[in-house]
């Protein structure tokens, strides 16, 4: 079992300044996270002066751009740019968010950028999701049905579709999971609210037939109800989704059944 904590001796000491060139008019300051657990003995945190002039507009592009230029061994995740791949997710200002579609300009003052909280970290702003994605697998997301396929698309009508609306855009990207305060204290059993839309989001499938195990897999004192409402899931989304609602659905489809 991982532990959910952030790493030993968690409070970053001041690490390195990194200044712009000389004449540069344009200066942001990122002050980043850094920790390499099989390496350092304590969290450090970084600070690189950066030439807004010299950068693209989002906070990924000053990332690739310290990595590229000053520090090589800066490690995190990105691949799509465009928020749809879900692997920049990082808490930025204080808040978890998609660092390729937040734009530098919305932070004033100094760019703080922290890796998912409390969740163990592998790199730098680099989290173990490995509980989260087992914790996924467990709802078995994919279509089930007893009937025989159809040789074309399984059909829908308009308004069966439109019931995926606000589940399929989620991009698995976990900032919800991270910062919700029942998952801090009950990751290892609350499946959090990443999963849980995500579990909803085949529930409400009209063209899937396995409804009543679903329900039965998510119904208990853990797994779903250590949801209390708190709402920051759905505060915190960076696709602007509604985990909380999906919850709220699951929980209101149960109490119909009993
Ligand atoms: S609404 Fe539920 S899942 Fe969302 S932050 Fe609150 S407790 Fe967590
Ligand atoms: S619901 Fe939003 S925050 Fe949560 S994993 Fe999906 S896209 Fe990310
Ligand atoms: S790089 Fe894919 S979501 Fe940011």
């Amino acid at each position: 079992m991982v532990e959910f904590m952030l790493p030993k001796n968690s409070r970053p000491v001041a690490g390195k300044t990194v200044k712009a060139p000389e004449g540069t008019k344009r200066v942001k300051v990122f002050k980043i996270y850094r920790f390499d657990p099989d390496a350092d003995a304590q969290p450090r945190i970084d600070t690189f002066e950066i030439d807004l002039d010299a950068c693209g507009p989002m906070i990924l592009d000053a990332l690739i751009k310290i990595k590229n230029e000053i520090d090589s061994t800066l490690t995190f995740r990105r691949s799509c740019r465009e928020g749809v791949c879900g692997s920049c997710a990082f808490n930025i200002d204080g808040v978890n968010t998609l660092a390729c579609i937040k734009p530098i300009g919305d932070v004033r003052g100094d760019v703080k950028i922290y890796p998912l909280p409390h969740m163990p970290v592998v790199k730098d702003l680099v989290a173990d999701l490995s509980v989260p994605y087992a914790q996924y697998a467990s709802i078995e997301p994919w279509l089930k049905s007893d009937t025989p396929a159809p040789t074309g698309e399984r059909p829908q009508s308009p308004e069966e579709r439109a019931r995926l609306d606000g589940m399929w855009e989620c991009v698995l990207c976990f900032c919800c999971q991270t910062s919700c305060p029942s998952y801090w204290w009950n990751g290892d059993r609350y499946l959090g609210p990443a999963v849980l839309l995500q579990a909803y989001r085949w529930i409400a499938d009209s063209r899937d037939e396995a409804t009543g195990d679903r329900l039965d897999n998510v119904d208990d004192p853990f797994r779903l109800y250590r949801c209390h409402t708190i709402m920051n899931c759905t505060n915190t989304c960076p696709k602007h989704l509604n985990p909380g609602k999906a919850i709220a659905e699951i929980k209101h489809l149960l109490l119909k059944r009993r």
